[in-house]
């Protein structure tokens, strides 16, 4: 899955941005998907008029956004008919889902509104909704409730995790073992590759119901209900035993709470996976990952390095960090098989 990311631009369009003003465009484009401009286009030409009936733009307003956009590189316009480019057809349409549209662009605009506040955060050193009352975005509990919210979260995460998970299933050697709990599993994926690597292993996603049963769905298309399961709970209860592998993907900050959880549960000899981008031990990289703070503070701060400690103080042995692909690493660490 390809993002749109500055460097698949036309030069000719980054060359008219201003790095300190390039969050008018960013936002112009994240409307756009709102809108779901270019679903709204895909594989048609539409008159503005058209276009602003049907996506409700006021007309003082419209042609001064589509011709944004058409400057951006993202449509095409002649006299008053507007379509797609390949480029926007591409990024906006084939690299990502429906779910992909409607989630992350939403994030997008929580972000935008956080932003306005910077200085302050900075200088008070709490996260933003702390400095100005803003809602926090508690998107676990929104899930719970809300099962468009949860389906739209979590099959964005589907499309968005399938590289991180076959090269996941590729470095982890799980050959000698039998089973493996994927907490906070979400949409299944992790957990789907690494049992089609693996054709004993079974493994069990345990995530909130609504997350559940999104997830049984893509392990029913998959055809592996024989060998995967889900499991609706409370990942900061007490882990169920039975799994000797307890993996934790992407599911921000790892506590200690949360890993000594997994030390009770696992047998002696059994493994303890965490997986994330975390941030390099100077705490320059990724950017993406560092950047995304200021805005939500669900990924934490914590370096490969310190989550290698944290991993170690709650009991498990020969600790490693890895580089999985890209910005993804693990870090393994194993339950002594005599304990004291
Ligand atoms: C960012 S997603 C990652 C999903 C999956 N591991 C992946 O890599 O695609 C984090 C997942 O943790 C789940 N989660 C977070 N807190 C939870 C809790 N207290 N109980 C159950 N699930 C929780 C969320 O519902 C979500 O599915």
């Amino acid at each position: 899955m390809q993002l749109p990311t500055l460097d698949k631009f036309p030069k000719r369009v980054l060359a008219a941005i201003d790095i300190e003003t390039a969050f008018i465009v960013s936002r112009l484009i994240v409307a756009a998907e709102r809108l779901q401009v270019f679903r709204t286009l895909q594989g048609k030409r539409m008159k503005a008029a058209a276009i602003g009936r049907t996506l409700k733009i006021h007309k003082s307003y419209r042609d001064p956004f589509l011709n944004s956009l058409v400057s951006l590189g993202l449509l095409h316009k002649a006299g008053d008919t507007y379509w797609n480019t390949r480029f926007a057809e591409k990024y906006f349409i084939d690299e990502r889902s429906i779910y992909w549209t409607r989630q992350y662009s939403k994030e997008c605009v929580e972000a935008y509104k956080a932003l306005a506040f910077l200085e302050k955060t900075l200088a008070l050193g709490r996260e933003t909704h702390a400095v100005k009352g803003l809602k926090k975005a508690r998107y676990v509990q929104e899930m719970a409730r809300d099962r468009r919210q949860a389906e739209d979260f979590t099959q964005m995460l589907f499309h968005f995790h399938q590289e991180d998970a076959e090269a996941l299933a590729k470095h982890l050697n799980l050959s000698q073992h039998r089973a493996v709990l994927d907490v906070g599993g979400g949409s299944g994926v992790m957990s789907i590759a690494l049992a089609r690597k693996n054709p004993r292993l079974r493994a069990c996603v345990l995530d909130l119901a609504t997350v559940c049963s999104i997830a049984a769905r893509n392990i029913r298309r998959a055809g592996l209900t024989k060998r995967v399961d889900t499991l609706p709970g409370d990942i900061r209860r007490r882990l169920p035993t039975g799994y000797d592998v307890i993996m934790f993907c992407d599911i921000g900050s790892l506590s200690k709470e949360l890993l000594r959880n997994a030390y009770k549960s696992l047998p002696p000899g059994g493994l303890v996976v965490a997986v994330d981008r975390y941030l390099s031990d100077d705490g320059t990289k990724p950017l993406d990952r560092l950047v995304a703070q200021f805005v939500s503070s669900s990924f934490g701060q914590a370096t490969r390095s310190d989550m290698v400690g944290v991993v170690q103080s709650c009991g498990f042995r020969a600790v490693e960090a890895s580089n999985v692909y890209r910005d993804l690493w693990v870090i393994t660490g194993s339950k002594p098989d005599k304990v004291g």
